[in-house]
């Protein structure tokens, strides 16, 4: 599903030439289709970020923010949008429930490897989101990802990582402020 998200980005984005060359960068074919309920090793997603920062000249970092805002409207087009409904009525519920969620995907998606999320130190202007995963590297997924749901909620956040896996941290942890305050 996530690298179906990636293809459908990069052809709405740059083209369908683009995707095929980034496919053949990648070692796939370039007519590959990755049904929902099928599922793929992580070196395919990974390998696909790798050709995408080569053909598109840009660092894999600025990709996977990217990514994780469109990642956003594409679960809300592919029949997932209820989640984000049902799941909070503001950014903070919604965040504290996404493991609940992923937990409830993982039910019907096999081998499902869900990320965890933890939230700390709410104050009235912002609080500390902990990420957890066995996937390095995807941090400015989550970012985009999660700047994308605060302008879904109408609260705007600027986002900061303090703490990282690449600086040899167990889990990274990213601060979050909020324009409108926590509980608006
Ligand atoms: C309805 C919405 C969502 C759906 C359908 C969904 C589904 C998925 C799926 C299928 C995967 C791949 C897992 C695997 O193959 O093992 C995944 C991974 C992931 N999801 Fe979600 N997700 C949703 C919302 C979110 C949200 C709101 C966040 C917030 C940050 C999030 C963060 C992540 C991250 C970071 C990963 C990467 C895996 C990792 O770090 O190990 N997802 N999700």
């Amino acid at each position: 599903m996530i690298n179906d998200a990636m293809r459908e980005m990069v052809v709405d984005t740059a083209g369908l030439a683009t995707w095929e060359s980034i496919c053949e960068g990648a070692g796939l074919s370039p007519s590959v289709r990755f049904a929902s309920d099928e599922t793929f090793p992580d070196s395919v997603t990974y390998d696909l970020v790798a050709s995408a920062s080569k053909v598109l000249d840009a660092p894999a970092a600025a990709l996977l923010e990217n990514f994780g805002a469109y990642w956003f409207g594409f679960s809300m087009r592919s029949g997932y949008g209820d989640l984000y409904g049902a799941a909070g009525a503001n950014l903070l519920a919604f965040l504290q429930q996404l493991d609940a969620m992923h937990a409830r995907l993982a039910l019907a998606m096999p081998e499902f490897e869900a990320p965890s999320f933890r939230v700390s130190d709410v104050d009235e202007e912002g609080l500390k989101l902990h990420y957890h995963s066995k996937r390095p590297g995807l941090h400015p997924f989550v970012k985009g990802l999660v700047v994308a749901l605060g302008d879904h909620f109408g609260q705007p956040v600027t986002m900061t990582l303090i703490q990282s896996r690449d600086e040899g941290a167990s889990h990274e942890v990213f601060a979050l402020k909020f324009a409108t305050g926590v509980n608006q």
